[in-house]
């Protein structure tokens, strides 16, 4: 069966998005479900490129198990053509996607499509800020992840 694939996107590839890359990795994992989804993270900017996740995201994660393997990465216009789903943190992100190729073959969503309403619409992005914004975006991640995996490979339009 041809993998399903999913890329998780931020501004930097070093906070959000590689938390999103870990988690997701980490659920494929416990349900050995591996060779089902293939998983990567990028940024809207190459600010970071070459950098591993920021040790405060990968201190936060690894205390709830996650492993970060992630190097920063700008987003290009054939990941927009490669990947099923592309999954922006916020609004920003996602306009920003949109730009990138603005003839998308992916399909492009926010992470709160995958979560009720109680959350807020945009992953706030913990770059500036304490610790509890790290614990916020893996709280977001945490409660999206099954959704997301079901809607990716419950959909068979693809
Ligand atoms: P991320 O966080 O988008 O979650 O990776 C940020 C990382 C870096 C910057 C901003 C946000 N920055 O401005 O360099």
């Amino acid at each position: 069966m041809h993998p399903k694939s999913v890329l998780f996107v931020c501004l930097g590839n070093i906070c959000r998005s590689p938390a999103g890359e870990a988690v997701m990795q980490h659920f494929l994992e416990q349900y050995a479900a591996e060779h089902q989804v293939r998983v990567d993270s990028a940024g809207t900017i190459g600010y970071h490129a070459g950098n591993q996740a920021d040790s405060r995201m990968r201190t936060a994660g690894e205390k709830r198990g996650y492993s970060f393997h992630s190097r920063s990465r700008k987003i290009t216009a054939e990941d927009l053509e490669t990947f099923d789903l592309v999954v922006a943190m916020d609004r920003d992100n996602f306009r920003d996607i949109k730009e990138v190729n603005p003839a998308p073959v992916a399909e492009i969503k926010l992470l709160s499509d995958f979560l009720d309403d109680a959350w807020p619409l945009d992953v706030p992005d913990p770059y500036y800020g304490g610790h509890a914004g790290f614990e916020t975006v893996l709280d977001m991640i945490e409660a999206s992840i099954q959704p997301l995996f079901n809607y990716l490979t419950q959909t068979d339009s693809r």
